[in-house]
């Protein structure tokens, strides 16, 4: 085991690695000694390393901090279906205007089918200048100009049949009318409702504003299942927030891991993610008690994470529910944990059967008769938490009946790797064919193990860093995790031989209060817009600025500076470090002959790098330079400042075979070069 005589560091290292580890090792330990020597990166083309995997950046999601409902999922009317809150409804108020007198209640008496069983009741005694209810979104209801609003609702009447109903969008304190319409014929059986809300040219984009029902006589209203969608992206009638996915779409990511997380667990077995209630209309979707802390209509449903998955044209990361929930119960492995294997080997079915499949079938019926493609399936989440040590029997009981009924699927366990958690329990009776790891960590931890992976097996399972996140700043991560990030990706990147998949968690977040149950979120919105973070932009630029193969990069004289230890670190009993300022990983694209430099500079001073690229016939003096950086390591982007740090692409000159670049201060950097 190779050992840094100056630090007494040791470590295990990969041997193709090794070389350039040891002199990366020792130049971290030993730049107090030589602090004037060069910097130096030595790049070599003629020696290509390991393949990139193709899905090395994905997305992972999960209903969290209003991802889905209040968040991606572009319905804007807050507990339509009413059972957000068994006692009251929630997010609705009584309209009585003049002398207008009106009461709502819920009522569980006047079930719509078995899904909708709480609809609201309007009483109006006398309907003065206007009386009906409100709705005021998720915090608000977003108006734009000219645009369309599609508004659905069930109702019915009792003493005021066949009245009409004025619904429309207005402001908050019912001024200003932004879009109105009439619906006629309200009977004493439910029916389904529908009208176009269209804004005017002129007005001004707002959230301060409510969706409002009135109506013009006297007797009793029931509504239920009242639904209002803006424009979505695709069209979807059932779908997506434009402007987050037109986000998400510029990350290019290859796969989507779903539905969870803490999600797909639940907190009990009544409350774990059933994909079965997720299908269909909405009208027939009950939803079910969130894990954090509200309830989720399953608007988002499985075929709705699929066509996500399609819009974006991203591979789905299944995963499904493995007999253990939040407040640790569990089946062990055996006849009771069967029905939930068959409903995994099912829910296989429904994404990837052919139409005569019985799921497959069901899928058809849904509107999307052609199978999607999958090539992982997850077996649970986060299973480390599990100290009973079941997994290990659940796993190969899934593992077994998944591969027996569809032997091309990979199969992903969430324990067995090194990530903390994952190492927690004994695992040992099915070899996955890759392993999930989770790491939650600040900067300084990032940055210090950007490495991690340069010792691992290459003959083990894959790895899938299914969650992984630099946690500073909030809601949303500041630039010095994005530096963080930034470094870490490069060790993946450079291993990923290896890590063949990742993703950042958690991806959303609702900015407005209340909004967020876990702070450092990749993209952060309000009702009316959205915005990438720096940790966004950082893996943006790493998506988009990668090769095929990852060129082996020799450096010398690599600052160091000590690492701030926290009173987290402390009590850890953790001792001051030596932490590398600057991080680098280079790909080639085999076919193009583009090679990618990737710099990170953590630290508060420009940097000045000598670079060599060795093995080249050729290098075109200009190339581009993709540089993000900020002002100090806390900078940020906000709601209010969407775009303060994004990477600014330029045309670099002076490219060559031998050439000194300077890497600003709190930076990442792609130096994009020609060669042949
Ligand atoms: O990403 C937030 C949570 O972190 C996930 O739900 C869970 O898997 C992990 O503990």
């Amino acid at each position: 085991m190779p050992v840094c005589l100056t630090c007494k560091t040791t470590r295990v290292l990969y041997p193709a690695v090794r070389f350039f580890t040891l002199l990366l090792l020792h130049s971290v330990c030993t730049t107090s000694l030589f602090a004037q020597a060069p910097v130096s990166l030595t790049v070599e083309l003629d020696k290509p390393g390991a393949a990139v995997s193709p899905q090395l950046y994905g997305l992972m999601t999960e209903e969290i901090n209003y991802s889905y409902d209040g968040g991606l999922y572009a319905e804007l009317i807050r507990n339509r279906a009413f059972k957000d809150n068994p006692k009251a409804p929630d997010h609705w108020s009584v309209i009585q205007e003049g002398d207008g007198k009106a009461s709502i209640n819920l009522d569980n008496k006047q079930p719509v089918n078995d899904a909708l069983t709480v609809c609201l009741r309007l009483d109006i005694e006398k309907t003065g200048k206007r009386t009906g209810i409100a709705n005021d979104g998720y915090w608000g209801i977003p108006v734009k100009p000219q645009t369309t609003y599609r508004l659905s609702f069930y109702a019915k009447a009792s003493g005021a049949e066949n009245a009409p109903l004025t619904v429309g969008i207005e402001s908050n304190d019912g001024t200003t009318v932004f879009a109105t319409a009439q619906v006629t014929g309200i009977g004493n059986q439910w029916q389904r409702y529908t009208a176009n809300l269209t804004t005017a040219k002129d007005i001004k984009p707002t959230a301060e504003a409510r969706l409002v029902i009135s109506a013009q006589h006297t007797g009793t209203y029931w509504f239920n299942l009242v639904s209002l969608f803006p424009p979505t992206y695709n069209d979807r009638p059932n779908g997506n927030r434009a402007d987050i996915m037109q986000l998400l779409a510029g990350m290019k990511p290859a796969f989507l891991r779903f539905p969870g997380g803490n999600f797909l667990e639940g907190d009990m077995f009544s409350s774990r993610y059933d994909w079965k209630k997720t299908l269909g209309g909405i009208e027939l979707r009950p939803g079910h008690p969130g894990c954090w802390s509200y309830r989720a209509s399953d608007g988002m449903g499985l075929l709705e994470f699929l066509e996500w998955c399609e819009d974006l044209k991203m591979e789905p990361v299944l995963a499904v529910f493995a007999g253990y929930v939040l407040k640790r119960d569990y089946l062990e492995a055996g006849p009771l944990l069967k029905p939930f294997v068959d409903e995994a080997l099912e829910e296989i079915e429904y994404v990837t059967g052919d139409v005569n499949t019985t799921w497959g079938a069901r899928r058809a019926k849904d509107g999307h008769p052609a199978p999607f493609k999958l090539t992982y399936v997850e077996v649970g989440n986060e299973d480390g938490f599990d100290a009973s040590g079941s997994y290990d029997g659940r796993f190969a009981q899934f593992y077994d009946a998944i591969k027996a009924k569809y032997p091309q699927l990979q199969v992903i366990s969430t324990v067995g790797g090194k990530d903390p958690l994952g190492m927690r329990v004994k695992f040992s009776l099915r070899r996955p064919d890759a392993i999930d790891e989770h790491y939650y960590r600040n900067a300084w931890e990032m940055e210090e193990d950007a490495g991690h992976y340069d010792n691992y097996s290459r003959t083990g399972p894959k790895i899938f860093v299914g969650e992984w996140a630099t946690r500073e700043g909030s809601p949303t991560p500041n630039f010095n995790a994005a530096l963080g990030d930034a470094a870490w990706m490069t060790g993946m990147e450079r291993n990923s031989d290896v890590v063949v998949m990742s993703c950042y968690a958690p991806l959303f977040v609702n900015v407005n209060p209340g909004g967020m149950q876990w702070k450092s979120d990749l993209i952060g919105y309000n009702a009316l817009s959205s915005y990438g973070s720096p940790s966004y932009y950082a893996q943006k630029m790493f998506n988009t600025y990668k090769g095929d193969v990852v060129l082996p990069v020799t450096a010398a004289n690599i600052p160091t500076r000590n690492r701030i230890l926290s009173g987290r670190d402390s009590a850890a009993g953790k001792q001051p470090s030596q932490v590398p300022v600057l991080f680098y990983v280079a790909t080639r694209d085999t076919k193009t002959g583009t090679v990618y430099l990737k710099v990170v500079n953590a630290a508060g001073t420009a940097q000045t790098v000598k670079i060599d690229i060795k093995g080249a016939a050729k290098i075109a003096s200009t190339g581009q330079s993709i540089i993000m950086k900020a002002d100090g390591p806390e900078d940020t982007n906000t709601i209010t400042e969407p775009e303060k740090i994004v990477p600014v692409a330029s045309k670099a000159t002076g490219f060559g075979k031998s050439f000194t670049r300077t890497f600003p201060a709190w930076s990442i950097t792609v130096l994009q070069l020609e060669t042949k």
